[in-house]
């Protein structure tokens, strides 16, 4: 059913956000590889996190989802992860692992199997089926592995079709900035002899890399003269689980309340227990930029590895700015919401570089570009690049979400932040990511006229 989001009043109060959907996929299929049981809390209950648990179930390390202690933040799960040891994990049955509409499950999957005994098969939703997907299976063929997709029209694509079992270690130059491909080569790596490194020119979200050290990985980071980043994995590792993991907020869900709060005149809000994990808090940055008013508080150590924070962010008057390739890649999920900013930040932006944005859920250059001019405004696409002409403000309307959840949300936020009311023809997309985006909407918008179906 369709959600009608109407403008909001005022943006006021504070928010906890689901777990960061990065580190909740990370913790799980750590978890199923370490020796030992594993209690994640507040890990995101989107749907996408839930398709990873699926498959290290499947591969036969036992995830009970455990109901949300009073204290966990909303829209969180908890899971209770014990590993039958990685050597243990097997293909079972016809070896089908179900990755929905995950990327994240699908290529750190495909290295985490391409070290599992048995014939795998990745597959999930038409969105994942239209995804690139050789960027990971070549590194796991350099590696040794018999690694095959479906042809697709950006090359090789789901079903990708792994026999698990042996590999051996070696070096991979990344031709994309993407932690995805990162971190599959690396836990590829954790199975392969030998060591395993990882080149990149650009330094992408470092989760594994943290988190794998955690749990006595022996891993290493170096930078080259030419500034490009060397990541090194030690194989044949025995990791040991962490006992207690908490997953902190996402940042890429806190950067819709950070560009809302920004561009509404009366707006106040609070987020509390976010990731500000260097390699992603670039959003922070980019907005800081364009003028935007967020105070940060470093909370306690936590011991996740993760450095988390309290953000407050209030009305601002927002600039135009140039966001170039390096900030983009930095801030890649953070585009489609920062576009939104973009249109009604007083001057032009441009945004450079952002083919990626074609790879994701969906084709997010043209999702954006045709849903934002849905809604009155002026955006122009000249090859991989967006240029806004901005002061604008969006009048409302119906643009087409194309099951990304990540448009969804930047469309809602175009509602409460504009002039007019948006139908959301998908609302139920945002909760790949961030479940309890329309009920936190109505909440801090103190209406309850937002997100009611129409
Ligand atoms: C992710 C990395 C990013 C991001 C995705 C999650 C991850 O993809 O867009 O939402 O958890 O490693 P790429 O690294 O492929 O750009």
């Amino acid at each position: 059913m369709a959600h009608r989001v109407t403008p909001a009043a005022h943006l006021r109060g504070e928010l906890r956000l689901p777990g960061d959907k990065s580190i909740s996929h990370r913790a799980l299929i750590f978890a199923a590889i370490a020796n030992g049981e594993t209690l994640i809390s507040g890990a995101g209950d989107g749907h996408d996190v839930r398709s990873t648990a699926g498959m290290m179930a499947a591969l036969g390390a036992s995830c009970e989802r455990l109901p949300a202690a009073p204290d966990d933040a909303p829209g969180t799960a908890r899971w209770h992860v014990r590993s039958p040891g990685r050597r243990a994990l097997a293909a079972h049955g016809d070896g089908r692992l179900d990755c929905g509409n995950s990327g994240t499950s699908a290529r750190l999957g495909a290295g985490l199997v391409a070290g599992v005994n048995g014939v795998h098969t990745l597959d999930g939703d038409a969105s994942l089926r239209r995804r690139p997907m050789a960027r990971v299976l070549e590194p796991l063929r350099a590696m040794g592995v018999e690694a095959t997709g479906a042809p697709g029209e950006r090359g090789e694509t789901a079903p990708l079709r792994i026999v698990g079992g042996t590999l051996k270690g070696g070096e991979w130059r990344s031709k994309t900035p993407s932690a995805q491909v990162k971190s599959c080569v690396l836990i590829a790596g954790l199975a392969a002899s030998g060591s395993t490194t990882y080149i990149e020119s650009v330094a992408t979200r470092d989760h594994s890399e943290r988190m794998l050290a955690a749990r006595g990985a022996t891993i290493n980071r170096t930078q080259g003269e030419d500034g490009s980043w060397s990541i090194r994995v030690q194989g044949e590792a025995e990791l040991r689980a962490i006992p207690q993991v908490n997953v902190p907020g996402d940042p890429s869900s806190a950067a819709f309340w950070l560009v809302a709060a920004s561009l509404h005149p009366d707006a106040d809000l609070t987020i509390r227990g976010v990731s500000l994990n260097p390699t992603r808090r670039h959003v922070i940055e980019i907005l800081r930029r364009m003028g935007a008013s967020i105070e940060e508080t470093p909370g306690p150590d936590d011991g996740s590895g993760e450095p988390v924070g309290d953000l407050r962010v209030r009305s601002a008057d927002l600039q135009g700015v140039e966001i170039t390739p390096q900030d983009v890649a930095l801030a890649i999920d953070e585009m489609p919401i920062l576009s939104l900013a973009a249109t009604m930040a007083r001057g032009a932006t441009s945004i450079r570089g952002a083919g990626e944005l074609r790879a994701k859920e969906s084709d997010r250059i043209a999702g954006v570009a045709d849903g934002l001019t849905q809604l009155g405004l002026h955006v122009r696409v000249e090859g991989d690049d967006l240029h806004f002409v901005g002061g604008e403000r969006p009048k409302g309307g119906a643009p087409a979400v194309r099951g990304d959840h990540r448009l969804a949300m930047t469309f809602a936020v175009a509602a409460l932040v504009g002039g007019a009311a948006v139908e959301i023809d998908e609302p139920e997309a945002a909760a790949v990511s961030y479940p309890t985006f329309f009920d936190d909407a109505a909440r801090v918008a103190g209406g309850a006229t937002h997100g009611t179906p129409a």
